[in-house]
């Protein structure tokens, strides 16, 4: 395998490279041997201790737009509902839950993932290492891919948009324990530190998001009635694919990825499916 680049220094608690390296190569969790420091620790457990939950922290590095610039140079709309990205590399799977500030599962969360490939380069033209899932009835989401590669000027990271139904989106980053760059990186943040561990020839990531969505989760079953109110061609229970375009309170929208809509998905309420047109 092509081992993430684990640096020369002296690890905090004493691990060196040299162990950490054996370590991948009996397949032990290099956050068991990297102490307590490199484990980054999941809401899962964090909720046991009661109390609220801190959101994930949103995270921009301005290769992706802000909410309201949907085209940026990295990030692309549209892409593949897919929990796989195939590709050559070091094989990578990510997977946790979502919740909200109560530790409640948030079903139905559009996670749209994207990522450099192995030699740091993201697929502008198309989707290579782009694919967007939901999470399932209990919260839970899985990606496959592979190690991104570096590229200069950051640390090691994935590109994330986490959007719960009706709720605004938080777009962030997730990062790797042990990377050299995460000590120069003036984007990366310690809260978004995956849990890292080998698996075989590859690593197998957990990660969980907060969303900061009070109470319960809104219903995940989809309704078959149409909507009530501001009216328009748009209808919970429908599924629509990209491209196709609906009226909603006086407007019209294109749709960006293609979904089964469910109330509280109303076009103008996730950016992430529809894009406004007139
Ligand atoms: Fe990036």
């Amino acid at each position: 395998m092509e081992p993430v680049d684990l640096g020369d220094e002296e690890r905090p608690g004493g691990i060196t490279r040299k162990t950490l390296l054996k370590a991948a190569l009996i397949g032990a969790p290099m956050s068991i041997l990297a102490g307590t420091a490199a484990h980054a620790s999941l809401a899962r457990d964090v909720a046991v201790t009661g109390g609220p939950l801190l959101p994930t922290p949103f995270c921009d590095d301005d290769d992706e737009p802000t909410v309201e610039q949907i085209e940026g140079p990295y990030f692309k709309p549209n892409s593949p509902q897919r929990t796989t990205l195939p590709g050559n590399g070091t094989p990578l799977t990510v997977s946790g839950y979502v919740f909200g500030l109560s530790c409640q599962p948030l079903a139905n969360v559009l996670l749209d993932f994207w990522q450099a490939d192995a030699n740091g380069a993201y697929d502008n033209v198309g989707f290579n290492f782009r694919g967007h899932q939901y999470t399932n009835a209990n919260g839970a989401y899985k990606l496959t891919t592979i190690v991104p590669g570096l590229y200069p000027g950051r640390t090691r990271h994935i590109h994330v948009k986490a959007q719960a139904p009706n709720k605004p989106i938080l777009t962030t980053q997730l990062y790797f324990p042990g990377e050299p760059r995460n000590n120069t990186d003036t984007i990366y943040d310690a809260r978004l530190l995956m849990n890292v561990r080998t698996n075989g020839a590859g690593l197998e990531a957990t990660f969980d998001f907060v969303l900061n969505v009070q109470g319960a989760p809104p219903s995940s079953s989809p309704s078959a009635s149409p909507t009530t109110g501001p009216g328009g061609t748009w209808q919970a229970g429908r599924t629509y694919a990209a491209g196709d375009t609906v009226t909603y309170g006086g407007s019209t929208y294109r749709c960006l990825q293609g979904h089964t809509a469910q109330a509280g998905w109303e076009p103008p309420n996730v950016p992430a499916l529809w894009q406004r047109i007139g």
